[in-house]
């Protein structure tokens, strides 16, 4: 015998939506993949969101060359715009984050002459710093959640929440099982995360991540989807 296809009711519990988040017509919030466009505002965005880490890295009076060096290098990059999503609200940038997956080894086009142009003697503490940031390890089955940034104009509006929705559905499209992020040991983002479901797998770090980053803990936090 046929079995009919389930249907939503009256009153039922909406059915799992195959849109993406940040797709749907008529929404303010639209989430997108970055385009040449985007360079400066990712860049801009993704110093100022992580201010902490950049001014410890190469110092609080060269964090306009670490917007520009960034500008320079993503410019470059076009092998790593791919993993980059842009979240625009009503028209204007709000947003960014990276998704990466198993596999994906793109590098972004760093030159240690230009960073030292745009930021002197902090271009070391700017590699340390990426150097003990780098995640290159992606299990399979695994997404990798990075740099997910709101500007600061916008945040507390449920942006992040899209985001973050919007990477379990392309990890789910991608036959991913868990999707995880590092996150520094005691940023508010955490209740965040944990909200939408992802726990501290393991807590990690050490002295260099600290003279790198300007924080020894760092959470693992992982998601099951
Ligand atoms: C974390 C962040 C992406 C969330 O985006 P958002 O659009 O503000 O998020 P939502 O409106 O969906 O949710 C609000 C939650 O975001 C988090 N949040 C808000 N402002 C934050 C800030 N300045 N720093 C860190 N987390 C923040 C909090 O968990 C907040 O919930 P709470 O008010 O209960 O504490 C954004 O706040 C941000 O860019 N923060 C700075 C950069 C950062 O810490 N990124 C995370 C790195 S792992």
């Amino acid at each position: 015998m046929a079995v009919e296809p389930v249907v939503a009711q009256p009153g039922m519990a909406e059915l799992p939506s195959e849109t993406a988040p940040g797709t749907e017509p008529g929404n303010p919030l639209q989430i997108r993949n970055m385009e040449a466009e985007d360079i400066e505002f990712v860049s801009r965005m993704l110093v100022d969101a992580f201010s902490d880490k950049f001014e410890h890295a190469v110092g609080k009076n060269r964090m306009e060359g670490a917007v520009q060096q960034t500008v320079a290098s993503l410019g470059r990059s076009q092998d790593v715009w791919h993993r980059y999503r842009v979240a625009v609200y009503e028209g204007r940038p709000a947003g960014a984050m990276a998704i990466k997956f198993h596999g994906d080894s793109a590098m972004g086009d760093f030159s240690c002459g230009e960073a030292c142009s745009f930021l002197g003697c902090g271009t070391c503490g700017l590699i340390c710093m990426g150097a003990a940031l780098e995640n290159d390890n992606i299990p399979v089955g695994q997404c990798y959640l990075d740099h997910i940034g709101v500007d600061a104009s916008f945040r507390g509006k449920g942006i992040g929440k899209v985001m973050l929705d919007r990477a379990d559905h392309e990890a789910r499209e991608h036959g991913c099982t868990a999707i995880f992020l590092w996150v520094k040991k005691g940023n508010r983002a955490v209740h965040l995360y944990e909200r939408q479901g992802y726990v501290i797998t393991h807590t990690f770090g050490g002295w260099f991540k600290r003279c790198a980053t300007g924080s020894r803990d760092w959470h693992n936090m992982e998601k099951q989807l």
